[in-house]
């Protein structure tokens, strides 16, 4: 199963959060307690079994929205016992959770946001378009909309805001007229009808630039389908604010507006408050975060050479310095 999907950056991700989850309790349990480490995107569990094996005093809580993920990755983690707990929840369930397990603060978070290999190598979810699927792309099969009804059903104008903003793809008009003519001759369910469209529909320049056509628009509906970034606007918040003092988050990003979000959500906590000209700062307005990244960490080429997946991603790391002020 570990060659279904490859762990991107793990060693770093590890490394980052090690200084909250080693030793008796990590430097954020209370008491000896063991430190607790919440695996936002358990995925097939890659990030999570070396999280079990590097940190053996600490517990696991791992979420994903997929089933699929969370049957194999339960497999895959069963040797470590009830330190692994798996939930089925969207990430940013993550209060919730935590409170019906009774865990009032974490020592760890890690997200590794988007999609698994095995979402996009199997070719019936519907998320990959080198083959004839149905245009589902859903990571929880049971709920919310899918790919098709998007296509189908949505105005022109808000298809291109999303070909725009979440595949920055620059002939979202172009590619969203062919796709209203179509669909009134008939409603789309596959995907080689739209990778085909797609092609028709550019310009033969944009074509030799290199990759398929149909990447970017695949990636918007992906998003779109599953509120990608409006979970995430809420859901990292919120684990900043689950983290104990000394406790450290880690955020793996695969595109620039998810960097770009988290990137003001950490930067906004390591920011003091204050008004300006204060003579003293009060505690109340001291930053909560201290940034663990000086801007966003990247693959090595090695990595990307071995695990052409890692190539887009970007890591950002925090840890939190001070309590909430009531
Ligand atoms: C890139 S994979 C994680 C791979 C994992 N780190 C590993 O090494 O195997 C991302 C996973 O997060 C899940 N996911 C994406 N968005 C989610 C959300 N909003 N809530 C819960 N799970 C989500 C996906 O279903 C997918 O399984």
């Amino acid at each position: 199963m570990s060659q279904r999907h490859v762990p991107v950056m793990l060693q770093r991700c590890l490394d980052l959060l090690a200084p909250a989850l080693e030793g008796p309790g990590g430097t954020g349990a209370a008491g000896g307690a063991r430190p607790v480490v919440v695996d936002c995107t358990l995925g097939l569990g890659g990030h999570s079994e070396a999280l079990l094996t590097r940190f053996p005093a600490a517990r696991l809580v791992a979420l994903d929205r997929d089933r699929e993920a969370l049957r194999l990755s339960g497999e895959r983690l069963a040797p470590f016992g009830d330190r692994a707990t798996l939930v089925h929840a969207v990430y940013d369930e993550l209060p919730d959770v935590l409170g019906r397990l009774g865990i009032p603060a974490v020592q760890g978070v890690l997200f590794d946001l988007g999609v698994s290999s095995m979402q996009l190598d199997e070719a019936d979810r519907g998320f990959a378009y080198a083959q004839d699927a149905p245009l589902d792309m859903r990571m929880d099969q049971t709920a919310g909309v899918s790919a098709a009804e998007v296509l189908n059903t949505y105005p022109a104008g808000e298809l291109v805001r999303i070909l725009r903003a979440y595949g920055e793809e620059k002939q979202a008009k172009r590619i969203v007229a062919a796709i209203v003519r179509e669909r009134e001759k008939e409603p789309f369910t596959g995907s080689a009808r739209l990778v085909a469209l797609i092609r028709d529909a550019l310009p033969q320049a944009v074509k030799r630039t290199g990759g398929n056509p149909a990447k970017r628009t695949f990636q918007a509906l992906r998003i779109e389908v599953n509120g990608e970034l409006t979970v995430l606007e809420r859901a990292v918040p919120a684990a900043v604010k689950a983290l104990a003092v000394g406790g450290r988050i880690a955020v793996l990003s695969y595109h620039s507006l998810e960097d770009r979000l988290v990137k003001q959500v950490l930067a906004e906590g390591a920011a003091t408050t204050a008004p300006p000209g204060l003579p003293v700062v009060p505690d109340r307005y001291q930053p909560r975060l201290k940034l663990l990244t000086r801007g966003a960490e990247l693959p090595t080429e090695e990595e990307v050479a071995r695990n052409r997946r890692a190539a887009p991603a970007r890591l950002r790391g925090a840890e939190r310095i001070r309590e909430d002020v009531r």
